[in-house]
């Protein structure tokens, strides 16, 4: 049965070549990629998605960062292996991501991407518009959550990698938690 569980180190080089399937290879160019070199995802927070035969089929992660002054999550990236996207991969990977986040009292979330696929999970540009990249994006796709009310409340200025910016360890709940279909029919309930 297709699973999500928390991305594990030996899994890294499976991610990196699915990533490239589902970006291209030219994707470090882009400017979230600043934000990601020094910095580390933060490791209860990296999730992939095991299909039936045992293949990694899907990956997510999250990095910190300080967006205009308070800490947030820089989501990305979310990737779904070609040959099996529109299945619901991606969505139940942005579910059960962002419920862990809430539930381990992260307050904000942003990223670069389309928005009429992440505002359905609550993302709105009115959120990152005072907030400044590293690097040129185009604007309508720069988007912001706030998991926690007022979490991006008066953020305001450049998005910047933490000083000393290290993975966290494993949070348990998270490590245990129940195959996605169950997880995401409980997250699209709230
Ligand atoms: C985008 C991505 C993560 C979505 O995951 P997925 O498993 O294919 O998508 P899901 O099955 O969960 O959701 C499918 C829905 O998302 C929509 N969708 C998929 N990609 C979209 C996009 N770029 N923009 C808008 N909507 C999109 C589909 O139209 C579909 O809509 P519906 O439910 O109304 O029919 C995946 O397709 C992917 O890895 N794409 C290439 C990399 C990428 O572009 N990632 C970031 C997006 S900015």
């Amino acid at each position: 049965m297709s699973h999500i569980r928390l991305e594990r180190p030996d899994d890294a080089v499976a991610i990196e070549l699915l990533i490239d399937r589902a970006f291209g290879s030219d994707r470090k160019a882009k400017t979230v990629y600043k934000l990601r070199a020094g910095n580390e995802p933060i490791a209860q927070l990296c999730f992939v998605v095991i299909d039936d035969e045992g293949a990694i089929v899907g990956s997510i992660r999250y990095w910190p960062v300080i967006a205009g002054g308070r800490p947030a999550l820089l989501l990305g990236p979310v990737s779904i292996e070609p040959t099996k996207q529109g299945q619901g991969f991606g969505k139940a990977l942005m579910h059960h991501s962002l419920a862990v986040a809430r539930r381990l009292g992260h307050a904000a979330v942003i990223l670069v991407g389309d928005p009429e696929y992440y505002e359905p999970f609550g993302f709105r540009r009115a959120l990152a518009e005072k907030l400044q990249l590293p690097g040129w994006v185009e604007e309508r796709r720069f988007l912001g959550l706030e998991l926690a009310t007022g979490g991006l409340a008066g953020a305001s200025g450049p998005v910047s990698v933490p000083l000393g910016a290290k993975p966290r360890p494993t949070h348990p709940e998270a490590a245990t938690a129940p195959p996605w279909p169950a997880r995401a029919a409980a997250a699209s309930r709230r």
